[in-house]
């Protein structure tokens, strides 16, 4: 007679049709509202078959985001992104949304530009109406150190990604950006049309 002891059996090998997981139901404590959202056994089952702990997992169509929640659980380290911005701000938890306006710009030294007294007019009535309109290029780092700055996002006249303008840049855009503790830098830097640069730093405290 032959004895087979249950927590030495090696199991019966896994098939490619798994009922044994059940769909995420209405009242379950997963659901997060996404309509294509996983159970996340299911992809602990996956992500277990298919890496090791400090693997990185990569799901660039993250929808919901439980595979990166059930990666970072199994201490996986991972890689997420999603082209519609309802599947980012699921992660709202570990994502701030950073809303910037550009509200002025000073031409500080006008005088000094080379400008005939036509243009010199010109110039002054641009100013005075629509100063932000001397802007050529504006980008913005959302984490930055205090001193290289890391471009997250631009606008630059002639772009038409962000509006339909191509003679001036968006005044505001929105960003997202990894949340972080206590202090959050921003750094904004513009350069005008005539290639002057002005920077500006916001500190701003964390929630
Ligand atoms: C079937 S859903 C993802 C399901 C996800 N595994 C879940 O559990 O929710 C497909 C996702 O792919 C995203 N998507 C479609 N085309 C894309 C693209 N070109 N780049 C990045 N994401 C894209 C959609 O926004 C959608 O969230």
């Amino acid at each position: 007679m032959q004895k087979k002891y249950l927590d030495e059996s090696k199991g019966v090998q896994l098939g490619t049709w798994w009922d044994d997981i059940s769909m995420i139901r209405g009242w379950s404590g997963e659901k997060l509202g996404y309509t294509t959202q996983k159970p996340e056994a299911l992809l602990e089952r996956i992500i277990k078959a298919s890496s090791n702990e400090n693997s990185i997992v990569a799901d660039f169509f993250m929808g919901s985001g439980t595979t990166g929640a059930v990666a970072e659980r199994l201490g996986r380290r991972w890689i997420m992104s999603d082209i519609g911005k309802p599947a980012i701000t699921n992660y709202s938890s570990d994502i701030d949304e950073i809303s910037i306006e550009l509200d002025n710009y000073v031409l500080l030294s006008p005088d000094a530009l080379p400008l005939d007294t036509e243009n010199r007019e010109k110039l002054q009535g641009v100013m005075a109406r629509e100063p932000l309109a001397l802007i050529e290029y504006w980008s913005v780092d959302p984490d930055y150190d205090g001193e290289t700055f890391r471009s997250k996002w631009q606008d630059y006249r002639g772009n038409t990604e962000n509006d339909d303008d191509p003679f001036r840049v968006v005044k505001e855009t929105r960003i997202l950006a990894p949340k972080v503790k206590g202090k959050r830098k921003i750094c904004v830097k513009a350069v005008d049309v005539f290639g002057f640069e002005s920077v500006v730093v916001e500190v701003l405290d964390a929630e």
